[in-house]
Parts: structure tokens; C-alpha cells; sequence
């Protein structure tokens, strides 16, 4: 035990490092203490309570909280994303090839949305807007979130949502402005799942197998700070994600990654749009082994009271501008869009990718 927290801290310094690039100072003196788990049940008010950060604005971990960064993350407004796992003393995770890992009781899993302050300077820092947690209880997984005030001083529990009128500087140097919508603890389970069946989205093989900020594969990483109960299968037969912008990946690759990160946690067997019977996770979307029905391929919409956008088709192959599938993604208007809620603009990149994998299939003619 005393082993893996020598380990532990090591990681994080080295992490941190490699994330700031510069000064790794001791913070003001109050980095004492470690993580601070609340009772179960009885959730801290504030972020800070947790004692989860060192230097929340800038995201620096306490000791023993492992940041790790996902391969195909969901699309949240152009928000930048913060993710850290934390582990009880002595406990470990089950990996799995397949599905999330499986992490212990007691443990916690941190994700951090912000927007750069000025997207030509990374100087300027950050803007923080909320931080979520899933803490696993005996009873399951419980989502919380907490919304920083402007001054980024501290962030209180938040169980209606809110609204943040961000601001930043773009690119070309004109300022942006959006409303960013903190998401209800009720919507947190509409993709997290329900409870007592709360789940983890993201920590998962096919999304974590890859370098973290100091270069290396968090896999082997945390494999060799005996982190996992059991043995990770070897790096050549895992079966990894690949990022939207990753050239060296094929098409189909990226958009199937991209449809499970973004639309699999409702569009599955598991998740609350199952009886639209669209399944949008990795291995449904697989096109030799499931049929493209499965998928939306010439599939007409179930939904009596959904958008079709005057399309017929959840998927047109061939044609990207007669599938409901990219008009939905395309759309701002509530109910209308897809996903349905977790976002307010559209995802120009995330639809340029499902356009392309639309256009390249082989034209079938869905006999209409
Ligand atoms: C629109 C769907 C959606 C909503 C709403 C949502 N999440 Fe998530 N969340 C995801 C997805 C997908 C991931 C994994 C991909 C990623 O991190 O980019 C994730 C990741 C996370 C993680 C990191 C652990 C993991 O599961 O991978 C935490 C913690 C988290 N969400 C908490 C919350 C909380 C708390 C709320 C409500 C305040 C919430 N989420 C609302 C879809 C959602
Ligand atoms: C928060 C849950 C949720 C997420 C995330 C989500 N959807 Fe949906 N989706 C639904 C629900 C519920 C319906 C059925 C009601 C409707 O049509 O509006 C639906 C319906 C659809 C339909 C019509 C399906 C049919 O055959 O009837 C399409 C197409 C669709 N979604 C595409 C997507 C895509 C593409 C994504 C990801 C980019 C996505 N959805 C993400 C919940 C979700």
C-alpha cells in the first residue's frame, strides 16, 4: 500500500509537470491532508471540501488523483475538459477489454469543463464552469456538479443545472459569447444511466489506450503503478478508438468511435432511446457483423413525434443530405436535435465526420 501511494505521487508529479510545462511549486502550503471523500449520502456544498485539487482554477490535482484524457471525447459546446480519477487507499480497477473498467467502492471519477480564455494565448488560462463527480457509494454511482462562481474562487453543488454566460477570445481575436448550460443531476442519468444502474461512459479501454500528457500510454502506466487488480491484455490486441482529426485512422474508424462517444449512452441496448431501435455503439456499428439496419441504414425513424427534417431514412448510404441522422446533428432546436441535450451549438467538425462516412458508402437505394 505504502508502495503504491510512493508510485501514485510520483505519477502525478510527473504529470504535472508535463502539464504545466514550468513550475511545479508547493501551492500556498495547504496541500496537506488528501482527498476528502463525503459520507455517503451527504454530499459536500462545496468543491473545495473534497479537497480534490490542489489549485482548482488551474486544475492541479492533489496528491493521489490521476488526471487521464480520453481518445473520442463527447462534444460539449468547444468546451476544454479536465478528467482525474481518484482511488481509496489500497483499492484497485478491474480492467476489462470490453465496457467500462470497473472501479471500487469509494471511488471517484472528476470531470472538469472550462473555455479558454484567449484561444491565441494559453497564458490567459482558463474560464472554469463546472466541475462533475461520480462518486461510487455502496448503493452505485451518484452524479454531483459544481458551478464555479466568475471569480473562480469556489464552486457550490448545483442540483437544478444553471446557466453560465460565457465569454471568450477567439482565434481571429473577436470575442465569442455563449450560454453554457449545466446540465440538471436528473439529466446527468438520461446518458449516465439511471440509478441504481449509474454507469462510467468513458473509462474504457478503446477510450484510454493512448499517451497521456507526459507522452506515455496511460494503460501501461497505470498497469505499472498496480493500479488494475488483474493483467491488461497486451497493447497489440487491444482495440482502441480513434479522434475525429486522426488522419492516420480510417473514416469508418473515426465516425463509429465518434457515434459511440457522442450518441451510444442513450442509442444502445443499455441506454434511454433503446426502443428507437438505432444502436450507435462500437461493436453495433460494426458494418460486417451487424446488419446496417441496426445502425439507421434505410431504417425509417420510430419515433411518432421525432424530427425527420422531411427525410425518410435514418441513414442514406451514399447520400448524407437525405439522412435524418445528419440533419439531426445539424439542428439547434431543442427536441429536434441530436444529442438532445448536453449541447446548444453544433458540432461543425462532428458532423463534417458522419457527413463523410455517410457519403462514402456504397449507394444502396432504400427503395424510395
Ligand atoms: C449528453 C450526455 C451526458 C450528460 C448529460 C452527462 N454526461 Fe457525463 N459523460 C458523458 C460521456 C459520453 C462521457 C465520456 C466521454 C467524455 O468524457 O468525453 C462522460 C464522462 C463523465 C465523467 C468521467 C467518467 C466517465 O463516465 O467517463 C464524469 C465524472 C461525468 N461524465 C459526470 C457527469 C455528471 C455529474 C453529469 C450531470 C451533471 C453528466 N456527466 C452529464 C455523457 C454525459
Ligand atoms: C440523451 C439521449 C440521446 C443522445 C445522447 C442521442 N440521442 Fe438520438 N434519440 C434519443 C431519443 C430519446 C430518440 C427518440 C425520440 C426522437 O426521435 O426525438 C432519439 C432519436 C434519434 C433518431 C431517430 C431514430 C429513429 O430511428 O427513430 C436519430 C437518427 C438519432 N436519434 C440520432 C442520434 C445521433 C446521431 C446522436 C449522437 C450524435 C444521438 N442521436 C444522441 C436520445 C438521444
Amino acid at each position: 500500500m505504502k508502495r503504491t501511494r510512493a508510485v501514485l505521487l510520483g505519477w502525478v508529479a510527473a504529470g504535472l509537470v508535463a502539464s504545466m510545462g514550468a513550475a511545479c511549486d508547493d501551492g500556498d502550503g495547504g496541500a496537506q491532508g488528501g482527498v476528502n471523500p463525503a459520507p455517503p449520502g451527504k454530499p459536500w456544498a462545496t468543491l473545495d471540501e473534497w479537497r480534490l485539487f490542489e489549485d482548482h482554477a488551474r486544475q492541479i490535482p492533489a496528491e493521489g488523483v490521476v488526471r487521464f484524457e480520453v481518445i473520442a471525447p463527447l462534444f460539449s459546446d468547444y468546451t476544454s475538459k479536465h478528467r482525474f480519477v481518484w482511488l481509496p487507499e489500497g483499492a484497485a480497477i478491474t480492467y476489462r477489454d470490453d465496457g467500462a473498467w470497473e472501479l471500487p467502492v469509494g471511488a471517484i471519477v472528476v470531470k472538469t469543463f472550462a473555455y479558454p480564455r484567449d484561444l491565441r494565448d494559453p497564458s490567459a488560462g482558463e474560464r472554469i464552469l463546472e466541475t462533475r463527480l461520480l462518486v461510487h457509494e455502496p448503493s452505485g454511482w451518484v452524479p454531483h456538479t459544481y458551478v464555479f462562481d466568475e471569480a473562480q474562487t469556489k464552486a457550490e453543488r448545483k442540483v437544478a443545472g444553471a446557466y453560465i454566460e460565457a465569454s471568450w477570445i477567439d482565434e481571429s481575436g473577436a470575442t465569442r459569447e455563449h450560454r453554457y448550460v449545466v446540465p440538471t443531476t436528473v439529466e446527468c442519468q438520461e446518458c449516465h444511466g439511471k440509478a441504481p444502474e449509474t454507469r462510467l461512459l468513458g473509462v474504457k479501454t478503446a477510450q484510454l489506450d493512448r499517451p497521456g500528457l507526459d507522452g506515455e500510454n496511460q494503460i501501461e502506466r497505470m498497469a505499472g503503478l498496480g493500479l488494475f487488480v488483474n493483467t491488461p491484455s497486451g497493447a497489440a490486441v487491444r482495440r482502441r478508438f480513434a479522434a475525429a482529426d486522426d488522419e492516420s485512422a480510417s473514416l469508418e474508424l473515426r465516425a463509429r468511435s465518434y457515434l459511440d462517444a457522442n450518441c451510444a449512452h442513450c442509442h444502445s441496448a443499455a441506454g434511454d432511446a433503446d426502443s428507437k431501435a438505432l444502436y450507435l455503439d462500437f461493436a453495433s456499428t460494426d458494418p460486417i457483423e451487424d446488419p446496417p439496419a441496426n445502425w439507421g441504414v434505410c431504417k425509417l425513424p420510430t419515433s411518432a413525434g421525432g424530427a425527420t427534417c422531411g427525410h425518410v431514412f435514418d441513414v442514406v448510404p451514399g447520400d448524407a443530405d437525405t439522412s435524418v441522422m445528419v440533419c439531426r446533428m445539424e439542428s439547434t432546436r431543442g427536441a429536434d436535435q441530436m444529442p438532445p441535450i448536453g449541447r446548444g451549438l453544433v458540432d461543425a467538425e462532428g458532423v463534417a465526420l458522419v457527413r463523410a462516412w455517410i457519403d462514402a458508402m456504397e449507394p444502396a437505394g432504400c427503395g424510395n
